[in-house]
């Protein structure tokens, strides 16, 4: 069905709860549905998709139509002895589906546990935590071209999935609207647990079974980053910089415990913009609504009534202060309009 809403309050569709409006949002269940609200001749002017408002920063009125997905069906399309593909509509709760591949004993999704969001925007900023990416389970992403008029989909390979980036974050942005997500997750164990304290967390209980490997990403998530219902935020607010190895390694120098990662591209590292952050004194760090999180310096926070252009001058205040501190720059992850 579709539902129209006008001069809407956005507080509880934004996860860094900012008292925003806008002019209207149209809600759908069914992909066929878009047709209809992109007909010719009555295409809403100025659309822009809001799905769980997890990664998103109002800071105006929103002056036009906010396009928001409601479909919730999870389908098995295929299934052998060796993997299952399943199709989840753009409206399931990110971890509701992580939860539900690992009631089924199905493997790849577990180490993106807890990422807030809904299914939809995982292929958009190619979502990743510990070690794993959703391109590494995502096999088709299906989608309505509002220039084309035209439902289409994508293999993964023509996602152009990369670090926080793919072909929705360019040539189909401002044009795609994602209406559900293919992923192929494995039957055999492949357990993944490289990253940082995760195998520790694992072992402690009981070693690396989905269940023991779920609890542990939920674990060490709970500990570092901030319930959004409690203080509004939207995870990471910036992307780890990517800088050329000369440049990363003189900073390495300089200061031995840096944490340097290797990136796509042999001849550049990605650093850790939330260490920088924090080394530039900035963890903690509050002015009047607004804040840098005490335990994960790379998210800012809404203490309580803030706006969304205070979250914007202090993501500036961030940025300035590491261009100067280490002559990197820092840029959002969020999408700020
Ligand atoms: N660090 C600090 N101080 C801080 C934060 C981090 O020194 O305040 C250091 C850590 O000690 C560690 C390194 O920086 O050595 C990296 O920190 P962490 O493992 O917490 O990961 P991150 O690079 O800061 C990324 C993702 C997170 C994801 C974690 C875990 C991005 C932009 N963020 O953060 O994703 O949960 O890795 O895999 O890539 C999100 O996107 O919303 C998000 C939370």
């Amino acid at each position: 069905m579709i539902k129209k809403y006008f001069d809407h309050p956005l507080r509880n569709l934004n996860s860094f709860h900012v008292e925003e409006r806008a002019d209207c949002i149209i809600e759908f269940d069914h992909a066929e549905e878009l047709d209809q609200i992109f007909a010719e001749g009555q295409e809403p002017e100025n659309w822009y998709v809001l799905g769980g408002g997890n990664n998103i920063l109002f800071t105006q009125r929103y002056a036009g139509t906010l396009i928001h997905p409601a479909g919730r069906n999870i389908t098995v399309l295929s299934e052998d002895a060796e993997q299952l593909t399943v199709e989840v509509e753009a409206a399931v709760e990110w971890d509701d589906f992580v939860a539900w591949c690992v009631e089924r004993e199905l493997w790849g999704a577990e180490n993106l546990s807890l990422i807030p969001g809904n299914v939809g925007a995982s292929p958009v900023q190619n979502i990743g935590a510990y070690g794993a990416e959703a391109k590494d389970v995502i096999s088709r992403v299906h989608y309505y071209d509002v220039t084309q008029r035209k439902h289409c989909s994508l293999t993964n390979e023509e996602c152009h999935f990369a670090y926080r980036d793919s072909i929705f974050k360019r040539e189909l942005r401002g044009r795609a609207i994602i209406t559900s997500v293919e992923f192929t997750l494995s039957k055999s164990p492949k357990p993944n647990l490289g990253y940082g304290d995760l195998a520790r967390e694992t072992e402690e209980r009981g070693g690396a079974t989905l269940g023991n490997i779920r609890d542990a990403v939920c674990a060490i998530r709970r500990h570092k980053l901030p319930d959004t219902a409690v203080l509004g935020n939207a995870g990471s607010f910036f992307k780890n910089p990517i800088v050329d190895k000369d440049v990363a390694e003189a900073m390495m120098a300089k200061y031995e415990n840096m944490p340097l990662y290797p990136a796509a591209d042999p001849e550049k590292r990605k650093l850790a913009a939330g260490w920088l952050i924090d080394k530039a004194g900035m963890k903690g760090y509050r002015t009047g609504n607004v804040g840098v999180h005490d335990r994960q310096a790379l998210v800012l926070v809404n203490h309580g009534g803030a706006t969304g252009g205070e979250v914007m001058a202090l993501a500036h205040q961030v940025q300035e202060r590491v261009a100067e501190m280490f002559g990197v720059k820092i840029e959002a992850e969020v999408n700020v309009l």
